[in-house]
């Protein structure tokens, strides 16, 4: 007996689950887990949709021989090279010695990259629009170019109305045995780590991911089987309409995020400051976060949820301090634009981490600056509250005055 989900009679999930890994990528900290879905469409002909990593190779092989019960793997589809989903094309060659594989050229070029494997005589060149017969059931190809690769591609099952959709609409979280959306919570928690999953891993592609939205208005969908996280069939409407905002990099509600460095707390004082006066004048939906303490993953996805930035970061070095720089240039590579921020610096003898901020602020796109960069000299001076009560002023107006 193997631990696999039936999502109709013969399309089954064979995934696998990890709990053990630290870092997705080596960067993302997975507190929950991850899930790798793969899926067997048992129909005349039998297909498996992509595979899984690594890691987790022998939870997929097993699920899948049970599955197959003795039945040969006439296709495996391949919706995305990246080796989270395709350690194991080389396995299944061996396994299923008449497997033909699924895929655009990109993903040929791919695999002949990524292995030493001849498949020229095993692949199945498909092209936008093309369909794969397997019996009752149909597969039709949507290429989604950069949601998250360039040879990534989506199928849709006409039978079931099912949409195989890559990493598009994954999640970070190992499942509980509850692999459907309602099966499980979807509240804040978990939609704080499917947030995270899309603005860092998925977050830079936001016109790509709009292409691919706009590709697919007309088509009946009614269940999404992503490469990560659970099945939506039910809060399909849910994750749809986060995935319009985060491809347009538009926020989901009014709210403050207050990112600061800090050495010696001169820095985080002026932080502390703001968002207890922010407090006191009505705005409450404040968020700080130290960034030497939390993983940049973190604040990234609630810049993505909040309309407000507040990043206040001593001088280092006659640069930026490095946890400030490293979620700048994160901010930067992943296509953040459309927020109001705020900026405070703080040097010793040669500030400088003012004019880098408002200089990065200005490479990215449509970041509104409020007000005048606030600069401490060391430490915070009484001299200065008028000061700061004008930039706390204008951030609450900011904040009052923004229509989401
Ligand atoms: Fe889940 Fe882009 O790989």
């Amino acid at each position: 007996m193997q631990p696999i989900r039936k999502i109709t009679d013969d399309i089954l999930w064979v995934g696998g689950n990890d709990r053990r890994l630290a870092l997705f990528e080596n960067i993302f900290p997975l507190p929950g887990g991850i899930t790798y879905n793969a899926y067997l469409i048992a129909d005349e002909k039998t297909a498996l949709l992509d595979t899984v990593d690594s890691t987790v190779t022998h939870q997929l092989l097993n699920n899948l021989d049970s599955a197959l019960g003795g039945r040969k793997l006439d296709y495996l589809v391949i919706h995305h090279m990246e080796p989270d989903h395709s350690a194991e094309i080389e396995q299944l060659c061996l396994c299923y010695p008449e497997m033909q594989i699924v895929g655009n050229p990109k993903t040929l070029q791919f695999i002949e990259q990524f292995f030493d494997i001849d498949i020229a005589d095993r692949f199945v060149a498909v092209k936008e629009g093309d369909e794969l017969n397997l019996g009752k059931h149909t597969l039709r190809f949507y290429f989604a170019p950069m949601v998250h690769w360039p040879e990534v591609m989506f199928s849709y099952e006409k039978k079931e109305k099912i949409l195989f959709s890559a990493d598009a609409f994954g999640t970070f979280g190992a499942f509980s045995g509850n692999l459907f959306d309602d099966e499980m919570d979807c509240g804040d928690e978990f939609m704080n780590e499917a947030r995270r999953y899309y603005s860092n891993i998925v977050g830079k592609y936001g016109s790509q991911v709009g292409a691919a939205l706009k590709k697919l208005a007309d088509v009946d969908i009614k269940m999404i089987c992503s490469l990560h996280g659970p099945i939506w069939r039910e809060k399909l409407s849910l994750i749809l309409d986060k995935y319009n905002r985060w491809s347009q990099y538009a926020p989901e509600e009014k709210g403050v995020v207050i990112a600061y460095g800090s050495m010696y707390g001169h820095t985080e004082q002026v932080a502390n400051i703001i968002a207890s006066k922010l407090a006191e004048k009505g705005v409450h939906n404040i968020h700080m976060y130290d960034v030497s303490k939390t993983h940049p993953s973190y604040i990234i996805a609630d810049i993505f949820r909040f309309s407000h930035l507040v990043l206040a970061s001593p001088t280092y070095n006659l640069d930026l301090y490095l946890p400030m720089n490293t979620l700048m240039h994160d901010m930067a590579a992943l296509s953040i634009q459309n927020r109001k921020t705020a900026v405070v610096a703080n040097g010793t003898w040669a500030p400088a981490a003012h004019s880098i901020m408002v200089k990065n602020l200005e490479n990215m796109k449509n970041m509104e600056l409020i007000g005048e960069p606030f600069l401490i000299r060391s430490a915070f001076k009484e001299a200065q509250s008028e000061q700061l009560d004008i930039l706390i002023d204008q951030i609450c107006t900011s904040v009052h005055e923004t229509k989401i």
